[in-house]
């Protein structure tokens, strides 16, 4: 996670370094620093907290210079304090950095038998004093640069800055992003094309092994031997304009809001709305001959892709394997090539979900990505990629990307099934056309819930704990629900299979902790309606999530009853996404939590 940025610049680079790291806060947010070099001197302002504590400092001791680099920090070796925030600096260089120094005890033990004196907790300052090492041992600063990347092992992004070259930044990556922006006689680096949207749309992608060095003219790229390599230049899409809230409270309520009308364009690009078939447009899958689908993500993602398991096995009797990535990555389960494998991740980042998809690269497997972000590494590295067009999600929890994610694997699924001839013309018909109106009754849902749905937030916020049920894709949603409502309003909350409800978490029922029943009249709903009766048996309050058959159908009491419209069973788990996401948003709303950017999340975890 972290967010870096770097500027050699013709004019003054401070306040354009915050700006830039407004745009990459959703990366980390604990404590933030600019560096930048004047008159020969390197100085920097951190600030522990928010960008706006360290604009405060900034405001009142301005850091003139047109040249600097800039980090904002989610802390991984080291509190979030002013002394552990980047950039560190030792004799005249200066770091910041993005992951974690695996080696960096050993190397730290190395380093102060050498003499050092080390100032901060973080892994970091190892690679600042080994710079300083090597640059009193006689190297030039990129002798230095590279020595020191052959000593360092774990996932990074480095961004470096030397006192005495303040033409010069050096950059490197192994693992986490970064890209460097062309501008005209001024050059950049930054973690995403977002970040340096406002300065450039001419973008390099750093891959894994490149050490670049830029200045006013350009930018070198090589690996870390020093011999030269090109890297293409790309006309990134990311543009400043993008992340604004406009007329809405938080990032969150403004994503939840924007789903119908992104996953409308979404569905564009998969589907013909002409004809209600779904495209053939991206061939590099076979879904005709796979005999499996391998699949991975984290989060939220991960339980999209639950949903998508149950889809791709229902309508294309396609078997799928699926396991958060940070479990599949080391499970060693046996693959072969007539599986495909499929990774889902809205920032195309994330550091499992990414290690996962290259080991089943590895076993020769065809991969297809899920991603928001198009020019993301895992995209980047797929057979396939296979975009959300969510549109930028700033909101560290996810909402309209979890959406757009299962409105592409619906289409997938259909097209697996056409493929795989378990689907007639005329079922893919029918479906296409259950997604087509899917915007619309998505936007008369959100229309119609947000004055029931905050009076029933204000009543949740007083309890502790919360359990979801759900049955069919009804349950991959109940784990949603509880995801979402513990990543923001801090409120533990658990999701459960409702059939399981009797293995275990019948035995905290009662009064004070409330049990919100997702059940659509589907093929699950008595089922289910079985197990809110054991609820109410033992004295605990139902929140019952249903539509408008499934609320004539139950007689039993509730605390509250959410009813949408009755849906095609395709489409309910995007529909009954809305008020999930709405109870967790404004739960957290009268908790007084910090909705977009909750503690200690980060929206992009490019660490493992
Ligand atoms: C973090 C975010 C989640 C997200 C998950 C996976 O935990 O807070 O919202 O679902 O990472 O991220 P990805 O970018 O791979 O979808």
């Amino acid at each position: 996670m972290c967010g870096i940025v770097g500027i050699v610049g013709n004019k003054p680079v401070a306040e354009r370094l915050v700006d830039a790291l407004k745009r990459l806060e959703y990366r980390g947010y604990d404590s933030a620093g600019v560096a930048t070099i004047n008159a020969g001197r390197m100085d920097r302002r951190r600030a522990e907290g928010k960008l706006f504590n360290l604009e405060k400092r900034l405001s009142e001791e301005p850091l003139p210079g047109t040249t600097g680099i800039a980090h904002t920090r989610w802390a991984t070796h080291g509190v979030p304090n002013e002394t552990n925030a980047h950039p560190h600096f030792v004799e005249g260089v200066a770091v910041v950095h993005n992951g974690i120094i695996e080696n960096f005890s050993e190397l730290k033990d190395e380093l102060i038998a050498d003499g050092a004196i080390f100032n901060t907790q973080t892994d970091t300052e190892v690679v600042a004093h080994l710079l300083a090492k090597y640059r009193r041992d006689g190297l030039d600063n990129k002798a230095a640069m590279l020595a020191m990347l052959n000593r360092v092992t774990g996932a990074y992004a480095l961004v470096v800055m030397y006192q005495d070259d303040p033409d010069t930044i050096m950059a490197a990556r192994s693992g986490p992003p970064l890209a460097v922006g062309f501008g005209k006689g001024e050059m950049f680096l930054g973690s995403d094309a977002i970040a340096l949207a406002p300065f450039t749309n001419e973008i390099a992608y750093l891959v894994d092994g490149d050490c670049a060095v830029i200045h006013h003219g350009g930018a070198e790229i090589m690996d870390f031997a020093g011999k030269p390599v090109e890297r293409p230049h790309q006309i990134s899409q990311a543009s400043a304009f993008m992340v604004d809230k406009g007329n809405y409270r938080h990032f969150m309520q403004k994503e939840i809001y924007e789903q119908p009308e992104v996953i409308a364009h979404a569905l564009s690009h998969y589907v013909d709305f002409s004809s209600y078939t779904v495209r053939e447009d991206n061939d590099a899958i076979d879904f005709a001959k796979l005999r499996g689908l391998a699949v991975s993500a984290c989060g939220t993602a991960y339980l999209s892709g639950l949903i998508g398991k149950y889809w791709f096995e229902r309508y294309a009797r396609l078997p799928v394997e699926i396991d958060v990535a940070s479990e599949f990555r080391y499970r060693e389960m046996p693959l072969s090539q007539d599986q495909a494998a499929l990774f889902i991740s809205q920032s195309g980042e994330t550091a499992d979900t990414l290690a996962s998809l290259r080991y089943c690269k590895d076993a020769g497997l065809k991969i297809g990505a899920v991603v928001n972000v198009k020019e993301s590494t895992i995209a980047r590295e797929s057979d396939a990629i296979f975009p959300i067009l969510a549109g930028p999600e700033i909101g560290v929890a996810s909402t309209k990307a979890f959406t757009c994610q299962l409105a592409v694997l619906a289409a997938l699924a259909i097209r697996a099934g056409r493929a795989r001839g378990h689907l007639s013309a005329a079922d893919e018909k029918t479906m296409v056309r259950q997604l087509a109106e899917m915007p619309r009754i998505m936007s008369s849902v959100l229309n119609s819930l947000q004055t029931k749905v905050e009076a029933l937030s204000r009543d949740l916020s007083k309890f502790k704990d919360v359990l979801y049920l759900g049955r069919g894709t009804s349950y991959p949603l109940a784990l949603e629900g509880a995801l979402k409502l513990k990543e923001i309003s801090y409120i533990h909350a658990e999701g459960y299979a409702a059939g399981e409800l009797k293995h275990g978490p019948i035995a905290l029922i009662d009064e004070n902790m409330p049990v919100i029943v997702i059940a659509p009249h589907d093929r699950f709903y008595e089922k289910t309606i079985s197990n809110m009766q054991e609820v109410a048996a033992r004295g605990g309050r139902i929140i019952f999530v249903t539509d408008v058959k499934g609320a004539a159908a139950s007689k039993l009491p509730t605390m509250e009853t959410i009813v949408l419209p009755n849906v095609p069973e395709l489409i309910s788990p995007m529909v009954f996404s809305l008020p999930i996401q709405l109870l967790a948003y404004h739960t957290a709303v009268f908790m007084g939590t910090d909705v977009d950017q909750p503690r200690n999340l980060a929206k992009s975890v490019t660490v493992e």
